[in-house]
């Protein structure tokens, strides 16, 4: 047990220089800001196929942002700035034909900073799930999946 302490110590450092190194970099060239300065601005994407219409309902604990039918190729944005509690905390309610989703879009976590560009957090509704725009490796992330039925 003893003998696996450095070994624990050396992937931990590992681990801190893979996943640290990006953040690193995309700090220092894209001007940090602090998350109660940034002003944040939510996506939703309508990416589904076959011209499905996508139903978005998202809110926070103060704000209802409605009801929307998205037909395909559209978005749902808003913008906001985080509470200097933060405790700012967006979901959503998203449905297509025969499957629904219900999750949050925007939260407090500096690593969803990261992915989110300290700007836009992009959610796209595809067939298979929702995917996360993830600005550090520019490429996107399957983060939910579609439940059955509404
Ligand atoms: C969106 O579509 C659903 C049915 O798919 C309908 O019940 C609802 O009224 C529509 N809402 C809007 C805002 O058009
Ligand atoms: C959202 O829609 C606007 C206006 O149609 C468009 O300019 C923007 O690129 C869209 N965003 C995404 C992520 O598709």
């Amino acid at each position: 047990m003893r003998s696996s302490k450095p070994l624990n110590l050396l992937l931990l450092v590992l681990t801190i220089l893979v996943i640290g190194l990006p953040c690193f970099i995309v700090a220092t060239t894209k001007e940090w800001m602090p998350p109660e300065l940034t002003k944040w601005r939510v996506e939703i994407v309508n990416g589904l196929r076959n011209n499905a219409a996508l139903f978005v309902h998202c809110k926070s604990k103060e704000n209802d942002l409605g009801i929307h039918n998205l037909t395909a190729g559209r978005n749902f944005t808003w913008s906001f700035r985080e509470n200097f509690f933060h405790r700012t905390l967006f979901w959503c309610y998203l449905r297509k034909g025969d499957a629904h989703a219900n999750f949050n879009v925007f939260w407090h976590d500096v690593l969803l900073f990261y992915k989110c560009g300290w700007k836009s957090c992009v959610w796209t509704a595809k067939d298979d799930g929702i995917y996360l725009k993830d600005f550090i490796k520019d490429s996107e992330e399957l983060c939910e999946k579609w439940k059955p039925g509404s």
